[in-house]
């Protein structure tokens, strides 16, 4: 059996600034493959525009997005980090794509369902908001995937359906066509599952409870602070399995500082008050150094803007030459 080479890819979209959610589903896996493989990290700006209306909040999001990977270490030799809309073919790819992509395909995805099902439940027409970059938003993140011939995409649990998607939509199409896609796969850690938000809810940009992953200090306490518990108190055993400190401290601590604070948790003793100080000094610990760095990159932005446009000269001859290969195989 022949090894294909790895091409490790993901995205991350142009809304609002990354959590540590983002960081632990998909940015850290990045940097640890960015250490000793191909990889390519864009920003997903194209895949904001059916939600955000405001072009500046899309510039200073890709911007933000891009100066956390920066500050994070993403080994930029063996990275190309890149807006997604500086490659534009990616349009062309997702355009042709949607003539092999089944229209009951899209009916069935998450975020499009989780509107009109919304819409349903309140007596309205299923579609109401719902615009055609919506309806399509997995035929352009299939066209992401599969232009660069990607083998693997980091990719945080609630992306499962999008990657099943990609594999098929490109399943489909070498069927008709030949072999011309790569069918990639995803890389979901299913033992992490999604990161909590303050609310037990997964942490999403869009759900006002996210921890942002360079807060200020001060920021970043009173975020942790907030984070919902029960009534139990100090002296009470808690269950750490239901405990959303928990969840997030075991994303950031080692193995054995893990196992001492489930032992904590279950003897008793410990108050959450106790619980969110040590996941605020894990947190801080962790991000300082980082954070530091980010906010010297928010302040040379043009620098951050340089990076963007030299990952893009890098990325846009494989995305040619990608689409070169599907237009010669469906229009000869
Ligand atoms: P959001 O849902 O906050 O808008 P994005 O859609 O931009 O975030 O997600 C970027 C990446 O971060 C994706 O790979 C996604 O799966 C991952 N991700 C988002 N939220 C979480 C979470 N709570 N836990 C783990 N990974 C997450
Ligand atoms: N849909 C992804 C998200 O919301 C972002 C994304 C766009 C992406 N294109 C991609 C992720 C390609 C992986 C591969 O998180």
């Amino acid at each position: 059996m022949t090894m294909k080479k790895q091409i490790i890819l993901t995205g991350v979209q142009a809304t609002g600034t990354p959590h540590i959610g983002n960081y632990v589903g998909a940015m850290r896996p990045m940097v640890e493959f960015s250490k000793s493989n191909d990889t390519i990290a864009f920003i997903a700006d194209l895949h904001a525009l059916n939600d955000v209306r405001d072009p500046k909040a899309i510039k200073q999001s890709t911007i933000n997005c891009a100066a956390t990977y920066i500050a994070l270490g993403l080994d930029l030799n063996r990275t190309m980090l890149f807006r997604q809309s500086d490659v534009p073919e990616v349009l062309q790819l997702s355009s042709l794509l949607m003539n092999v992509t089944p229209k009951g395909m899209m009916n069935r995805a998450h975020a499009y369902k989780a509107v009109t099902d919304k819409n349903e439940a309140e007596g309205k027409d299923k579609d109401v908001d719902v615009n055609m970059g919506l309806y399509t938003y997995p035929i352009l993140m299939a066209a992401d995937i599969l232009i660069y011939n990607s083998t693997l995409v980091p990719v945080g649990a609630d992306q499962k359906q999008h990657i099943e998607f990609a594999r098929d939509i490109a399943g489909s199409f070498n069927s008709i066509y030949g072999n011309i896609f790569t069918v990639p796969e995803g890389y979901i850690k299913e033992a992490a599952g999604l990161l909590p938000g303050l609310d037990g809810r997964k942490m999403s940009k869009s759900y006002g409870n996210s921890i942002q992953l360079f807060a200020p200090e001060s920021e970043l306490k009173k975020r942790v602070m907030q984070i919902v518990t029960d009534s139990k108190l100090p002296a009470e055993p808690k269950d750490p399995d239901s405990s959303i400190i928990f969840q997030i401290y075991s994303q950031f601590a080692t193995d054995s500082e893990i196992s001492e604070l489930r032992k904590r948790f279950t003897d008793g003793g410990m108050g959450y008050g106790d619980a969110k100080n040590l996941l605020f000094e894990k947190l801080n610990s962790t991000l300082a150094g980082p954070r530091e760095k980010y906010l010297g990159l928010l302040a040379n932005p043009e620098q951050v803007e340089d990076i963007l446009k030299s990952g893009a000269a890098k990325a846009r001859p494989l995305a040619q030459e990608t689409l070169a290969r599907v237009k010669r195989a469906m229009l000869g």
